[in-house]
Parts: C-alpha cells; structure tokens; sequence
C-alpha cells in the first residue's frame, strides 16, 4: 500500500461498523446541507469517499458532483448513483477540467491531512477556479498541530457510545491500530495545521477564511473553514 488513496481503494476498517458507516455518511450529508443556500446551487464534493447519503444532499441542491480519486470508490459511486439525474461522478482529472466559476459550493472534508502540502495548494487553486464569486469553500475536519491521536479516539468513542455503537468502535480502533492505517499513519504521516497555517495557505490560493463555529461530521476537536474567493482591491 503506497498513500492513502490505496487505502480508502482497499476494504479498510476505518467505519467500525455498518452502523457507523452510514451515520457518518448522514452526519455529513446533513452538515452539508447546512452549507447549501440555493435549491439551484452546483455542489462539489472534493474527494467525498463512499458519499452514501448524497442523494439527501442532491435532493438539497440543482446538481451534486462527486470527485474521488480511488478508482475502486468512484466505481461505486458511479454503479450507485447511475439512476440520480442530478448526481455526477468524476475524477479529480476531470474536476481539472471543469469549466471556471461552474460551482457554487465546494465540500473538502476530513481530506487536507492526506494531502502533501503541494497537492493542498494546487487543489485549493483549482477549486478557486470552478467557483463563482459568490460561492463557497469548506475546508471541514483540519486536524491541529497541538490535539493528538487520543482525541481522535476519544471523539469516536463518544460519536459510538451517544449511537449505540461503542463495543464496535473499540474493536475498530483495535483493528485499524493493527492495520495498514497505522504503518501509514507512521510512514506517510497525517498533515496537521494552525488555523493561521491553514488561513494563509488559503490566502495564497486566493480565499479569504474564518474558522466555522462547529466542525463538519463528529469530531469537536478538528476544524472547519469557510473560504470566500478573495476580489483584489482597486488602486482607487
Ligand atoms: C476520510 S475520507 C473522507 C471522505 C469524505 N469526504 C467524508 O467526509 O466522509 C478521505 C478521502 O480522501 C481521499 N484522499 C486520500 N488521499 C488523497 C489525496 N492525496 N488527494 C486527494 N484525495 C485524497 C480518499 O480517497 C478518501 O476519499
């Protein structure tokens, strides 16, 4: 296994349940509905992984696109999705080579720390492209430099226990521990930022941000940020 999209392409463990699975998914789905302001607004969501609620979010919105690098995720994807007219399946390539200001609302969640710091910025510069100058970025679930692995634990501890589903989470957390996630974890590594790392970076793709007042999904202790395409000034 060479990066992490070979790993979310493989039969991993990091849902510890089928249970745990599609809360996730609707706990995501319904944040990004939040997100939505229009019934016609295009949606991106930029690596959206199994994605198995969106047609909750396609109901919410005049098209949903989803853009997931691992093959084997979008083949499905693209079998599951295949009757919903408002939902499109693509690669990251061909988000690439969508048309400049097509999107109204681009979702980037819990992806950021499997990212090099240069695949960051050179996605963060293409979705500056898709967007209109009235749309939106969120950029959910940044990991802190300062908040470690624990948390993490911790927070999917608390997600099972409040949903009925925390002897799984410990088996999970046992069998992820145990699995190639860990040698990845130690090996390639999970990217970590301050909110004014993340915010530059953001600035420089051309966004001005602030942090959101809650996280995406179930963890409190990751952040999430709305970033707006930034207008330079007139010298006027
Ligand atoms: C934890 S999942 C998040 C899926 C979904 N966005 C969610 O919130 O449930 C991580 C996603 O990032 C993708 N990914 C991993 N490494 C990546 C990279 N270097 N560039 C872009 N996407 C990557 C994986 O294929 C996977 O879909």
């Amino acid at each position: 296994m060479e990066d992490w999209i070979d790993y979310y392409d493989s039969t991993h463990t990091i849902y510890a349940s089928r249970l745990h699975r599609d809360l996730h998914f609707e706990l995501i789905a319904r944040d990004i509905i939040g997100y939505i302001t229009s019934p016609d607004a295009v949606v991106l969501d930029y690596s959206c992984g199994e994605a198995l609620s969106a047609a909750k979010v396609a109901e919410a919105c005049g098209m949903l696109i989803l853009a997931e690098p691992a093959p084997g995720v979008r083949g499905r994807l693209i079998a599951r999705y295949a009757p919903n007219t408002k939902i499109r399946v693509r690669s990251l390539e061909d988000v690439r080579k969508m048309p400049k200001e097509s999107v109204d609302l681009v979702v980037m969640n819990s992806v950021a720390q499997y990212m090099t710091l240069k695949e960051l910025d050179s996605a963060l510069v293409v979705i500056r492209g898709l967007l209109r100058p009235s749309g939106r970025l969120i950029l959910g679930d940044i990991l802190r430099p300062e908040v470690g692995m624990f948390r993490d634990v911790l927070a999917l501890l608390r997600f099972g226990a409040r949903h009925g589903f925390l002897k799984d989470a410990l088996v999970g957390l046992i069998s992820t521990a145990l699995s190639d996630y860990r040698q990845l974890r130690s090996r390639v590594g999970l990217q970590r930022y301050s909110e004014a790392e993340i915010t530059a970076r953001l600035a420089d793709a051309g966004f001005t941000a602030s942090r959101a007042h809650a996280n995406i999904g179930h963890n409190p202790w990751r952040m999430t940020f709305v970033a707006r395409p930034a207008f330079a000034r007139s010298a006027h």
